[in-house]
């Protein structure tokens, strides 16, 4: 156990209109709900581990004329405050956001339903990134290992057992990304894919831009393809979390930019574990327009 930081034991999980939300962020859940949202708000809004630090970094850039020494002015949690995010040591997300000036770029993995209702009353662009299920389980994993936020992941088994059931913080991951896909054709919502990104980053920055209503010449648009390159990102310690306490995340445990692939599930997922998961996906996914690419 890390001797730095307060100890506080792994956190439980607690429903929030029937979802999993970590006691830590559930017991802040009035400043949640009494949310103000800014008309000029940007919400980048994700199950977690489907690339919300990637499309944050793209966004901040974005934002800052594609000028990379704005964007190191300080760490991404910082510059885009995780709207739920409550742990010892480090401060609120709610209290980063009250004091953060307009416009304000912000983080959050809630549902559909649980985000605060004054972002779609005050029409805020909202950009959501989805990921395929069986990259998003084992990132989830690792991640889980160092993140002390998290409930102790148990073994990949275990781990994926509980994440099938929807037993893990933010809950389904079925419901998450179909909630989210029937708000696809809000004009406020872009509906993002992992895959995309990694197949064509320039034509999906493009599809920011456009949603965004901005245009940059194709050089500024090169630069942001540079500097978000998981090689780039992975070298900026401004991308990163490691100047988060390790109480509360240690990266010798597994890096917060792990390996930013797709396909890396095949690395993990047994036959017999593949075979028990496609036979639920299919399941859950059954009537839906919604397709991920699990390989590129
Ligand atoms: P892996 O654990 O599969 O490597 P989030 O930011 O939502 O927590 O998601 C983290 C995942 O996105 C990690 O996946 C991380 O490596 C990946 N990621 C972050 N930046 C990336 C980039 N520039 N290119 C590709 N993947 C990236």
């Amino acid at each position: 156990m890390d001797k730095e930081g307060p100890y506080f034991p792994r956190p439980t999980l607690e429903l929030i209109e029937g979802v999993p939300i970590i006691n830590l962020f559930a017991d802040n859940w009035a400043a949640i709900a009494s949310f103000q949202a800014r008309p000029d708000d940007l919400v980048i809004c994700t199950y977690p581990k489907a690339g919300t630090t990637w499309a944050s970094e793209i966004v901040d850039l974005i934002l800052n004329e594609a000028d990379p020494q704005k964007t190191k002015r300080e760490a991404i949690y910082i510059r885009v405050p995780f709207l739920e995010f409550v742990a010892p040591g480090v401060p609120k997300g709610t209290t980063l956001l009250a004091n953060a000036p307009s416009p304000r770029l912000i983080k959050s993995h809630l549902t559909v339903e649980l985000l605060p209702k004054t972002f779609w009353e005050n029409n805020c662009k909202i950009i959501y990134v989805a990921r395929n299920a069986k990259d998003v389980a084992v990132s989830f994993f690792y991640f889980s290992q160092m993140a002390r936020i998290l409930p102790d992941p148990g073994t990949w088994n275990e781990f994926l057992e509980k994440y099938m059931a929807g037993d893990v913080s933010y809950g389904s991951w079925y419901d998450h990304v179909k909630g989210w896909w029937e708000k696809r054709n809000d004009p406020n919502v872009l509906y993002l894919f992992y895959e995309d990104m990694k197949e064509d980053l320039k034509r999906e920055i493009r599809r920011i831009l456009k949603f965004l209503g901005k245009d940059f010449v194709e050089d500024v648009l090169d630069r942001i393809v540079h500097h978000t390159s998981f090689k780039e990102m992975k070298q900026n310690s401004k991308s990163l979390y490691d100047k988060i306490p390790t109480h509360v995340m240690n990266h010798k445990v597994s890096p917060f930019l792990r390996k930013g692939i797709t396909g890396d599930w095949k690395n993990h997922f047994t036959v017999a574990q593949n075979e028990r998961f496609d036979e639920a996906y299919e399941k859950n996914m059954a009537g839906s327009s919604l397709h991920f690419r699990t390989e590129l």
